[in-house]
């Protein structure tokens, strides 16, 4: 049977899940994930869910043929409704809108748990996400950002800690990239033209906008 070895987001996501940890992948489609990470020995066990049946069953032919099915469940699920807290100890949530997935995240109080290990891949609105997450308790463990077939895109992992972390626009957007590296410089440039534009209509973004151009500016 072929290696599946997951490349850019999907690589950084399964980075920063825990060895041994039993995981959740939500909205898993294809099924990619977990497979890669049973395959590689890095987790004994995975739930992959979906909403929709057609990217389940896409999930579950691949699962099958890759020979996981004893180790990989499938599970369809509007986010984490069909998830209960003692099955697993990593979530990662891939692929989905910021608001959708801090939307999965509210409707599922039991991930405010310490214990688990919460990994985030948000293909917009990554702001709202962090605000979401620093104003309700959650800590940022990691956060990095990759270039992946032309884009960029930011993976970060979290706990719940209760900390209540105070959070300005500026704070939102960068969260725990480092401006040192070149591809979380890339995805917030990305998002600095997308937040001037907004600007032209939304004055009271021009201090973040120069914020942020100032910061990515000292950086270089
Ligand atoms: C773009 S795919 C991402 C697939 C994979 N996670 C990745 O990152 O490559 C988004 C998947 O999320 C599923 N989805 C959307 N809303 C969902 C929800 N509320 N709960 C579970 N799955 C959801 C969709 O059916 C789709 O299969």
């Amino acid at each position: 049977m072929s290696i599946l070895k997951p490349k850019g987001r999907l690589s950084l996501c399964a980075d920063y899940v825990r060895e041994g940890s039993r995981l959740a992948d939500i909205g898993t489609d294809h099924g990619y994930l977990p497979i890669a990470l049973c395959q590689s020995g890095k987790i004994p066990s995975a739930i992959a869910c979906d909403i929709n049946p057609l990217p389940l069953r896409s999930a579950q032919e691949n699962i099958a043929k890759f020979g996981f099915s004893e180790k990989i469940q499938t599970r369809l699920s509007d986010g984490l409704k069909e998830v209960s807290s003692d099955e697993v100890d990593d979530i990662v949530i891939a692929g989905m809108g910021g608001e959708l997935i801090r939307d999965i995240l509210i409707a599922a109080p039991w991930v405010k748990d310490g214990a688990k290990r919460l990994v985030l891949q948000p293909m917009t609105h990554h702001d709202d996400l962090i605000r979401w997450l620093y104003e309700n308790g959650f800590a940022i463990i990691q956060q990095a950002a990759v270039l992946d077939d032309g884009k960029y895109y930011t993976v970060l992992s979290t706990h719940f800690t209760r900390k209540i972390t105070p959070c300005d626009p500026y704070t939102a957007l960068v969260g725990k990239l480092d401006l040192h590296e070149e591809n979380s410089r890339g995805f917030l440039n990305r998002s600095l033209q997308n937040l001037h534009n907004k600007s032209k209509g939304e004055k009271s973004l021009l201090p973040v906008v120069q914020q942020l151009e100032e910061a990515l500016h000292e950086a270089e």
